[in-house]
């Protein structure tokens, strides 16, 4: 009968059916498929009388227009996107069971979106910011989501502080104003946040502004582990190197640039077949490494806004992905993606980082919000396994694929199958004692190492002359000079050269270090003083 599907054979469209079928062959109707003569025409009470509610084709439009807009993402609202697929280069099985990464030319298809930070979706494309770069791996065994930002670092290593940090980037409750026109939130946060300052420093310099998405790297930023087949594992971060190479747009330039420049480069670039590529790579480090690098370094693997140094830590290649599809419908393919750092494979496993942590409770959250509890059922979200996935979550909001008929419950009489773990994960993830509360950032020395690195090795003098007249010009909408004298106390801990220089340029004499500073919520580990 109809349980088997034979009445119903043929009744159902697919979305890759509809994106590729041309205007040409389709017939104008409503949204239940009655055609309608003219798209124009309403139902009308005589000549010049009101309109009827009968007329369901006209209610059919304006009631649909009127729902049009899902709320945007509460961060990375401006975006863009492209199709394409990964292939596994060098295989990663003495580390990794991932199926995706075991073996040489093992394929899947991917979904990349790339995006500023802090901008609404309507915001400019080369806005000083952090670029998002998050990669859908649809592997055999299931998503696999790399949610990455062009930078290997953060701004904070305390996910409390996030909602914080980026209100000062969103507009200001009374004023109505962003930080281009006022910049006092965003530096009043940074100089009382100092482990901000790494991030700050390459927000600041030529990388924060980068030339269309293309030119850029991706960072996983996080410590993930990967498990092998034998159940032993190795802390890893991951890394996406751009075969087109980096190139950045000054801020000066940046006002020659229209809004939407880094959609029409990656848009532009697919169509005519100059497809961009990144290859991916790991850092790995064992667990008695990481204790070593705590002892010698101070450097913790749970706290992003430190880097593994790259002499210590080499990259390891093990395949890269090339974007060869523009979607085909914005909407469906990319505004309604669905990254979240919790899509992981077998032989992929969250680390105890904190920031991580509430990153895999803070996006299927804000997804079933954003676009609702099916979200996983859109064609852009599903997985395409071998295996057909059956589980047990039905019905609720527009769940157009609900699972047939099969039993809604864990049925002796229809059973399901079950694949079993490929190894144990009490080992991966160990065993934890400790205190119930910790102070998540308090500040050290060893937070300006690195910053200090930048300043001193990488920058050369004309990135040098551009970094403090970007910061110098940002911050001349800082209403506050108290709030510029304890950031350049924040720089003068990386170096006094900045620090006098920033004086010069913003006409501000700063305070001498952070030993004497109170932070607002943060606990200062660079003073004798208990009380700070
Ligand atoms: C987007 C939360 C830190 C990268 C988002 C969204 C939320 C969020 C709610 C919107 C997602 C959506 O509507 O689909 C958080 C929280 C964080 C955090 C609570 C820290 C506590 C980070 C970090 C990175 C990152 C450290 C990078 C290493 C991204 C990217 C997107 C995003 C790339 C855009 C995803 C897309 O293209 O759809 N984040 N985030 N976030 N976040 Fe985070």
């Amino acid at each position: 009968g109809q349980a088997n599907g034979k009445a119903f054979a043929g009744q159902f469209r697919t979305y890759e059916e509809d994106r590729n079928l041309p205007s040409q062959e389709t017939v104008y109707a409503t949204s239940n498929g009655v055609p309608i003569p003219h798209p124009y025409e309403t139902q009308r009470a005589g000549t010049n009388g009101p309109l009827l509610l009968q007329d369901f084709h006209l209610i059919d439009l304006i009631s649909h227009f009127d729902r049009e807009r899902i709320p945007e993402r509460v961060v990375h609202a401006k975006g863009s996107g492209a199709h394409g697929t990964f292939k596994c280069t060098k295989p990663l099985d003495d580390l990794c069971l991932a199926d995706v990464f075991s073996k040489a030319g093992n394929e899947c298809p991917v979904t990349v979106r790339f995006s500023t930070v802090g901008g609404e979706a309507g915001s400019h494309d080369c806005a000083r910011d952090p670029r998002g770069f998050s990669v859908k791996f649809r592997t055999e065994e299931g998503n696999f989501d790399m949610v990455a930002n062009n930078t290997p670092v953060f701004f904070l290593r305390d996910p409390a502080k996030f909602p914080h940090f980026i209100h000062t980037q969103k507009r200001d409750p009374s004023t109505h104003l962003t930080h281009s026109d006022d910049s006092t939130m965003f530096w009043d946060y940074l100089s009382q946040n100092p482990e901000s300052i790494h991030q700050v420093m390459i927000l600041m310099g030529d990388r924060g502004i980068p030339d269309g998405y293309r030119f850029m790297h991706g960072y996983g930023g996080h410590t993930l582990k990967l498990v092998n087949k034998a159940g032993d594992w190795v802390y890893a971060q991951m890394h996406m190197k751009s075969k087109q190479g980096t190139k950045f747009i000054t801020q000066e330039d940046s006002a020659n640039y229209s809004p939407d420049y880094s959609q029409k480069d990656l848009y532009g670039a697919i169509e005519k077949g100059d497809y961009p590529s990144w290859t991916v790579e790991f850092q790995t480090m064992t667990p008695k490494e990481a204790e070593e690098l705590w002892e010698k370094q101070k450097i913790n693997v749970f706290d992003l806004t430190h880097v593994w140094p790259h002499k210590q830590f080499p990259l390891r290649e093990v395949g890269e992905f090339t974007l060869n599809e523009n979607a085909k419908n914005y909407f469906a393919e990319i505004e309604q993606v669905a990254f979240n750092p919790a899509h992981l494979p077998p032989g992929i496993e969250p680390s105890a980082d904190p920031v991580l942590q509430s990153r895999l409770f803070s996006y299927p959250d804000t997804h079933r919000h954003r676009i609702g509890a099916n979200y996983q059922q859109l064609p852009v979200n599903s997985s395409r396994t071998s295996h057909r996935v059956a589980n047990f979550q039905r019905d609720g909001n527009m769940a157009f694929y609900n699972q047939g008929s099969r039993p809604n419950y864990l049925s002796s009489i229809e059973p399901i199958n079950f694949r079993e773990r490929a190894v144990d994960l009490d080992n991966v993830h160990g065993k934890f004692v400790s205190e119930a509360v910790t102070f998540l950032s308090e500040i050290k020395p060893e937070d300006f190492n690195a910053p200090r690195a930048l300043w001193e090795k990488v920058f050369d003098d004309k990135a040098k002359a551009r970094f403090i007249s970007n910061i110098s010009g940002h911050m001349s909408t800082c209403r506050y000079p108290e709030i510029i004298k304890r950031q350049i106390a924040i720089f003068r801990e990386v170096s006094e050269d900045i620090a006098t220089r920033l004086e010069e340029a913003t006409g501000i004499k700063g305070y001498n270090g952070i030993a004497n500073m109170r932070f607002n919520g943060t606990h200062n580990g660079m003073t004798s003083n208990p009380t700070l």
